[in-house]
């Protein structure tokens, strides 16, 4: 009986989907936290590819009874109830009565005011706005939301059972440390904590119930929006993104993601801020095309191997999980005693 926290560890986009649908393979429940439906995690499984927004990552994983969406995490029904159908999850996912409810004038405001589109350079999808009215206590909950009735349940009460039961909880976390409200590059943040305390909190669990907290990074940096942010140590030019590969569009916003090599300072502080008692690597590829597909850690090249000794050394814990490919089964599992 296990409960795991998986959070991003820079800016958001770093592979959380896929480590998760990786991770989810032994667990029976699996509890989203986070903002809304401003994520966007990319799952693929055999050949097939999922963009998710509001659906739990792990909805694939094949032990998986309950998908379970926090009080703390905002809730656009029109994008959750495509993604139950187009995940087929009709039977098992449900939210808080408490998840707040997003609505079109959410989104309105999310896109039209200067200081969200300019400053912040938001997803547009209303969390920002809708985070502001449950602040002022006037937002709409599930509760009262027709659409919505079949799939309510008290979520944290469920964990609690699934505890009771010894089944084992994933709980996912969105966006990234360094997008936190509390900890990221103020004002150029999302509008809430989204560390790993801040998950527990989304879905009811308190951090004396944790195992694992697993901080998921990618061998490179990129961000999405925030045009005014600071650069990135090392920041590349489009150009110079282009052609080392390392071409990224938002899943939501379909923006050019800004890139930058991987940042030492940054993950460091990742792991302290969440507590990391494991971490992952995704793209490993993408630095070392030659590694795409790998499954085992001794058939990396050695400029791959160099390249993770390094950084392991100097964050002081192994990857315990490397990805060498989008597809659920790219994926490094370490043992030991590599
Ligand atoms: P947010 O909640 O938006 O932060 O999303 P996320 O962390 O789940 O990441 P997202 O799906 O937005 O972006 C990751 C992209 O990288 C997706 O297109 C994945 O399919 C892909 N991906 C994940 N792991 C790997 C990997 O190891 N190698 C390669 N080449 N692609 C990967
Ligand atoms: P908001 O969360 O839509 O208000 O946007 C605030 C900032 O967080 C913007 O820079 C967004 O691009 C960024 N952001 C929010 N969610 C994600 C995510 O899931 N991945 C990457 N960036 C995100
Ligand atoms: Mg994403």
């Amino acid at each position: 009986m296990t409960v795991t926290v998986v959070v991003g560890g820079f800016f958001g986009d770093e592979g959380k989907g896929k480590i998760i649908s990786h991770l989810v393979q032994n667990v029976e429940v699996v509890a989203r936290g986070g903002v809304g439906p401003n994520a966007g995690h990319t799952v693929v499984v055999g050949d097939k590819e999922y963009r998710l927004r509001m659906v739990p990552s792990g909805f694939a994983g094949k032990n998986v009874e309950k998908l379970l969406i926090g009080p703390g995490v905002l809730v656009n029904p029109e994008v959750l109830l495509k993604e139950i159908k187009m995940t087929n999850s009709e039977t098992k996912l449900y939210c808080d009565p408490k998840c707040g409810i997003i609505s079109d004038e959410h989104i309105k405001r999310d896109k039209s005011d200067a200081h969200l589109t300019g400053t912040v350079g938001t997803s547009g999808s209303g969390t920002g706005p809708a985070n502001e009215d449950r602040v002022k206590r006037n937002l709409l909950l599930a509760q009262d939301c027709p659409e919505l009735r079949n799939y309510l349940i008290d979520v944290p009460l469920e964990l609690h059972k699934a505890l009771e039961k010894g089944q084992s909880i994933l709980l996912e976390g969105t966006q990234a440390t360094h997008l936190s409200l509390w900890h990221g590059t103020y004002p150029h943040v999302t509008s809430k904590d989204i560390t790993a305390s801040a998950i527990c909190s989304d879905v009811g669990i308190g951090p004396t119930k944790i195992t694992d907290v697993v901080v998921v990074f990618k061998a490179f940096v990129t961000r999405v929006g925030s045009p005014k942010a600071e650069k990135m140590p090392g920041e590349l030019t489009e150009d110079e993104t282009k052609k080392r590969g390392w071409v990224e569009y938002g899943t939501v916003t379909q923006k050019l993601r800004r890139a930058a090599p991987f940042n030492l300072e940054l993950a460091h502080r990742s792991m302290m801020l969440n507590g990391a008692t494991k971490i992952a690597v995704t793209k490993l590829d993408v630095l070392f095309p030659v590694d795409e597909h790998k499954r085992n850690y001794s058939d990396l090249s050695n400029e791959a191997k160099k390249w993770i000794s390094e950084k392991e050394n100097q964050l002081g814990m192994i990857f315990s999980w490397i990805g060498t490919g989008p597809a659920d089964s790219d994926i490094i599992e370490r043992k030991i005693d590599q």
